[in-house]
């Protein structure tokens, strides 16, 4: 799910000294975002991006980041995930997501929803 709908979609670096980056020279001062959500579909690292699979390998994804500012909460933000998860499904064993009622603000760093109505249709 990090990699598929990670809520972290870009982070900006300012250049200390000049780089090259993808072919192209980034000179001291100059400012870079990268898009860790689009590198997270990233066809050259990932098979058949744009579909969630539950069980497949991931060795490495830039959902928290890389090197020196990597995400230090990763490890609550991962637990949160699996609780939330691990509870929900010992408890409904049938559900159903109501898209058209989902509601998401516009943002363009944030990916995630306010509101994502859950109709349980069986408990387990
Ligand atoms: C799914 C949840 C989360 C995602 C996707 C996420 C993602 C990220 C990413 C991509 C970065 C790197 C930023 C950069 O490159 O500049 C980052 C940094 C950071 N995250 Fe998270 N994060 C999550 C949850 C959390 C939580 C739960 C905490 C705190 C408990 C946290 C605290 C931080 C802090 C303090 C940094 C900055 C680290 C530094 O600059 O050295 N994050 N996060």
């Amino acid at each position: 799910m990090n990699r598929f709908c990670g809520p972290a979609q870009w982070f900006g670096r300012t250049a200390r000294a000049e780089t090259t980056v993808g072919g192209q020279i980034v000179r001291p001062g100059q400012r870079v975002v990268y898009l860790t959500q689009s590198a997270n579909r990233d066809p050259r690292e990932f098979d058949n991006p744009d579909s969630f699979q539950w069980n497949r390998s991931i060795p490495r994804t830039l959902a928290f980041g890389l090197g020196q500012y990597f995400c230090i909460g990763v490890h609550v933000a991962r637990l949160e995930e699996r609780i939330i998860l691990d509870e929900f499904l010992t408890r409904v064993s049938d559900y159903e997501i109501d898209v058209d009622a989902a509601i998401r603000r516009p943002s363009s760093f944030q990916l995630g929803f306010v509101e994502l109505p859950v109709i349980v249709r069986a408990t387990a």
